[in-house]
């Protein structure tokens, strides 16, 4: 089969909307809270209906950026001096 000029507009079209769709679920790609025992506690809380704003201050305390904490990557978007961290916004808990 030929594909015809007009059929190679409307691939085009799909590409364009696909990618569009890809693009603003960027956030969503953000990397998930880890199911793992330094993280597990939240995932109950979490279940429990604890409030996210809340869980999200317990984060700090190993992520931080003074000696023995786990330092943000580089490139991080919000870094702690710049008021209170909303991690669980961008940092998704896993599907269960
Ligand atoms: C008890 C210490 C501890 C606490 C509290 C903690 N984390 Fe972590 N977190 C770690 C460690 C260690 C790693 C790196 C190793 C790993 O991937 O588990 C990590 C890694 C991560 C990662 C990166 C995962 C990846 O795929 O690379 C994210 C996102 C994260 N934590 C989010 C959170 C959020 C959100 C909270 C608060 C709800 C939190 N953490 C609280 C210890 C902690
Ligand atoms: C505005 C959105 C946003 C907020 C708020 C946020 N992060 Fe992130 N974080 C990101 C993005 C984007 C990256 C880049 C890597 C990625 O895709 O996960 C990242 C990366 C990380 C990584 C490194 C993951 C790796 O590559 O191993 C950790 C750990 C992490 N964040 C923890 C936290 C914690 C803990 C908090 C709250 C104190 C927090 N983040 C708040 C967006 C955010």
């Amino acid at each position: 089969m030929k594909l015809a000029k007009k059929d190679w507009f409307f691939i085009a079209l799909i590409v364009v909307v696909v990618g569009v769709f890809w693009a603003i679920s960027g956030e969503v790609r953000t990397k998930k809270v880890p199911f793992d025992e330094n993280h597990r506690k939240f995932y109950e809380a979490f279940r429990r209906g604890e409030e996210k704003m809340t869980i999200d201050r317990a984060c700090p305390a190993c992520h931080n950026e003074q000696p023995g904490g786990i330092p943000f990557p580089k490139n991080h978007p919000v870094k702690p001096a710049e008021g209170p961290m909303r991690c669980l916004f961008c940092h998704k808990f896993k599907q269960q």
